[in-house]
């Protein structure tokens, strides 16, 4: 593999993924993506697209096996707080805000139950894919909670009878909805960016991304 092949991180199925390469297609980067692959060469630039699992991105990024990535904020959030206090890098630039992937993560529980206040939640479990935000947000609220970790499915947690409410990613509301979950507090906001590793010193995929950077602003630009 050449290594100076400016490595960036998407997700390979979800949310940001058509936005992603909507993206990068603005952008001028020409990819053949149409093959299942994890890694996409650019027939036109000096570039290869990772396409990942998203909660997967910061980390790569982080630990400089991409030199850059488009991530949710939610994600990136939450996989900084998982290395705060461990040796591992949990450093960042963040380059840019992008205009899509628009979602908040908020706690949520069975309709039934009606509209609850926060003290509802006291000596519950609440389940999640976002552990380390949800913790601080209770600590914040002086909520004393206990958190159930769930990669997936985790508006379905509620009628399995492995949590009393969730705290989950919303985004139409549609998830909800079909669940019989009533939202409630947003606990933080969030929208898609790009990020860049912190220790990238590679001069040509510096300028590379330097080259770049102005289209996103013209994509942007021409967005708004
Ligand atoms: C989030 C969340 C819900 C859905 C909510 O998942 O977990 O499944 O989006 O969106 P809605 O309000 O529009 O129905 P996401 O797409 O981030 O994927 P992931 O959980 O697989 O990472
Ligand atoms: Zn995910
Ligand atoms: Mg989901």
């Amino acid at each position: 593999m050449n290594n100076n092949r400016l490595r960036i991180a998407i997700q390979k199925s979800g949310r940001l993924s058509k936005d992603c390469q909507d993206l990068l297609k603005q952008l001028g980067v020409k990819l053949n993506l149409r093959e299942q692959r994890l890694i996409a060469h650019s027939t036109n630039m000096p570039i290869d697209v990772l396409r990942v699992r998203d909660d997967d991105i910061p980390g790569l990024v982080m630990d400089g096996v991409c030199d850059l990535g488009i991530v949710g904020e939610n994600v990136l959030v939450e996989s900084q707080a998982e290395r705060v206090g461990s040796t591992q890098n949990a450093e960042v630039i963040k380059l840019s805000k992008l205009d899509f992937g628009y979602c908040r993560l908020a706690l949520a529980w069975p309709q039934e139950l009606g509209p609850q206040d926060k003290s509802w939640f006291e000596g519950k479990r609440i389940a999640t894919t976002y552990p380390e935000i949800l913790k601080q947000y209770l600590q914040r609220e002086n909520i004393n909670a206990s958190t159930v970790m769930l990669t997936g499915s985790v508006e379905v947690a509620p009628r399995a009878g492995l949590a009393d409410a969730i705290c989950d990613l919303v985004s139409t509301g549609a998830t909800l909805e079909a669940n019989g979950l009533m939202q409630g507090d947003t606990i933080l906001e969030s929208k898609a960016c790009l990020i860049q590793n912190a220790n990238l010193t590679d001069t040509t995929k510096l300028a590379l991304i330097e080259k770049l950077m102005p289209r996103l602003k013209g994509v942007k630009q021409a967005k708004e």
